[in-house]
């Protein structure tokens, strides 16, 4: 029978048992003894099975012997115990059939060397078959799943908001236009040109940036609700945190404040880390031994732990006492720029910080006003090495208060009459955040840039494959 790696390595095929495997060849060496050791992977799980080819196979000197890196193969044969060290079994073949060669092996763009994650990023359509980028992809799976089971088994409903949408949810304009190509419909001016100002059938329309304000709807409906799925923005950014597409899970929750919602944002991150921890291990154990020894442990360390808790005023006062010099402006008032947010989770807390109650001026409209009239109710989630990953508020659910704000900042409120409707008609607390998926699992696994966390990246300089 067919067997995954994984299956075979976790024992659902017993010694003795004849088994069919098939993946990539990882590597390939031969003994004097006319045998050849055959390792294939097929992404199941981190590690490669053995698979051992005597020469008394028809295509051994035809095909096995020549056999390299990513070579597709169809292996069949006796499960044994294994002889030497390394994994616990191994396949003495009856046959090994070869679907595929790796024309050139020589130039072969992931050949068994090291590269770097740059030279990897510029094949993005085979770097799957290297062991960073699959153990990242397994993780991110981990992640998004344990999300989704963390918010279905506390009474979330996952609602599915659009991606085309006519409003900038963050008011930062860091949209992209959406565009129809039929040119012949596309609107005109008097004179007969183009109007690319309004195309979407006539109307102007974007990707979304987040799908909070269409999630805000449906929360004042069904009570605790979240969308989770490709965000976009066009902000010019070339950092190691910024993609113009990433993946956001937003939750959000009637009659709940912001203590309401650091909880959920703790328990489902924590959630997240638990679920990597019980089924990526070996994966970990990688990213532990070459991109930073602590990663595994710092987890384990957090899924028992509680997040640092600190306000705005605290962590600006706390910044200014360090002493430390930074490039970028620190006074209360400031956004808080990213080796500010490092310095302070990384060197003053050493683990994951929410803070909290920012100046009114550097967020976004929709966050609900404090009592001292200069604060809003917001959260930020602060990682080591990363940075901010998670952004969320309390909603501004008072119809007067809401409007003042959209004026103050010249936003037009009939624009989002729709969204103003939920303060006038039944309007209850609540309160939300979003989740960066790409941020989260650059967290987890430590690895520093999050274009190496989405299969295809998506930046300013780079749109292909
Ligand atoms: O802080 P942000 O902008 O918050 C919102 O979009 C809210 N509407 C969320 C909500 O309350 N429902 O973005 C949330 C998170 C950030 O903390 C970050 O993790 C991620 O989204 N993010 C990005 N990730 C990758 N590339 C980018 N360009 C990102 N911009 C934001
Ligand atoms: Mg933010």
């Amino acid at each position: 029978a067919v067997f995954s790696v994984k299956q075979i390595l976790a024992g659902v095929a017993k010694v003795g048992d004849s088994v069919t495997v098939r993946g990539w060849v990882r590597n390939r060496r031969d003994s004097k003894a006319g045998l050849s050791f055959v390792t294939v992977s097929d992404g199941s799980c981190f590690d490669a099975i053995q698979v051992i080819a005597e020469n008394k196979l028809t295509n051994y000197n035809s095909e096995i012997v020549n056999l390299t890196k990513d070579c597709a193969v169809i292996a069949t044969g006796k499960l044994v115990e294994s002889q030497g060290g390394g994994q616990s079994v191994e396949i003495i073949a009856d046959s090994i059939e070869v679907t595929g060669f790796v024309e050139n092996p020589d130039t072969y763009p992931v050949s068994p060397k090291r590269h770097t994650v740059e030279y990897l990023r510029e094949h993005a359509h085979l770097r799957i078959r290297t062991n960073l980028i699959s153990s990242v992809m397994r993780i991110r799976n981990t992640a998004s799943v344990a999300i989704h089971d963390y918010l279905q088994a506390n009474g979330f409903y996952w609602v599915h908001t659009p991606l085309i949408t006519a409003s900038d949810c963050e008011g930062a304009g860091e949209l992209f236009k959406v565009t129809t190509l039929d040119f012949d419909k596309l609107p005109r001016d008097d004179k007969g040109k183009v109007d690319y100002k309004q195309d979407f059938f006539g109307k102007e329309s974007f990707l979304t940036v987040s799908g909070q304000l269409n999630v805000e709807t449906y929360c004042m409906g069904l009570s605790k609700v979240y969308t989770f799925g490709p965000t976009f923005r066009a902000e010019n950014s070339n950092t190691t945190r910024h993609l113009a597409e990433f993946w956001m899970v937003e939750p959000e929750m009637a009659f709940a404040d912001l203590n309401d919602n650091m909880a959920v944002a703790q328990g489902m991150l924590k959630h997240v880390f638990k679920a990597v921890l019980d089924k990526n291990g070996d994966d970990m154990a990688f990213f532990a031994q070459f991109i930073d020894k602590s990663v595994a442990t710092r987890l384990e360390k957090m899924v028992n732990d509680d997040f640092e808790v600190v306000t705005y005023t605290d962590a600006i006062a706390r910044l200014e006492k360090s002493g430390r010099k930074f490039e970028n402006p620190l006074y209360w008032g400031v956004d808080l720029a990213s080796e500010h947010e490092r310095f302070l989770c990384e060197e003053l807390v050493g683990k994951p910080t929410i803070v909290t109650n920012y100046p009114k001026e550097i967020k976004a409209f929709y966050m609900r006003q404090n009592e001292d009239g200069k604060t809003v109710a917001a959260m930020d989630i602060l990682a080591p090495g990363v940075g901010e990953i998670v952004g969320g508020a309390a909603r501004e659910e008072r119809y007067d208060v809401l409007v003042g704000k959209m004026q103050a900042l010249g936003m037009d409120p009939a624009s989002l009459d729709w969204y103003l409707d939920l303060r006038r008609f039944g309007t209850a607390p609540h309160a939300g955040f979003g989740l960066g998926l790409e941020r989260a699992v650059s967290y987890i696994t430590g690895v520093q840039n999050v274009r190496d966390i989405i299969p295809f990246p998506r930046t300013p300089k780079n749109v292909a494959f």
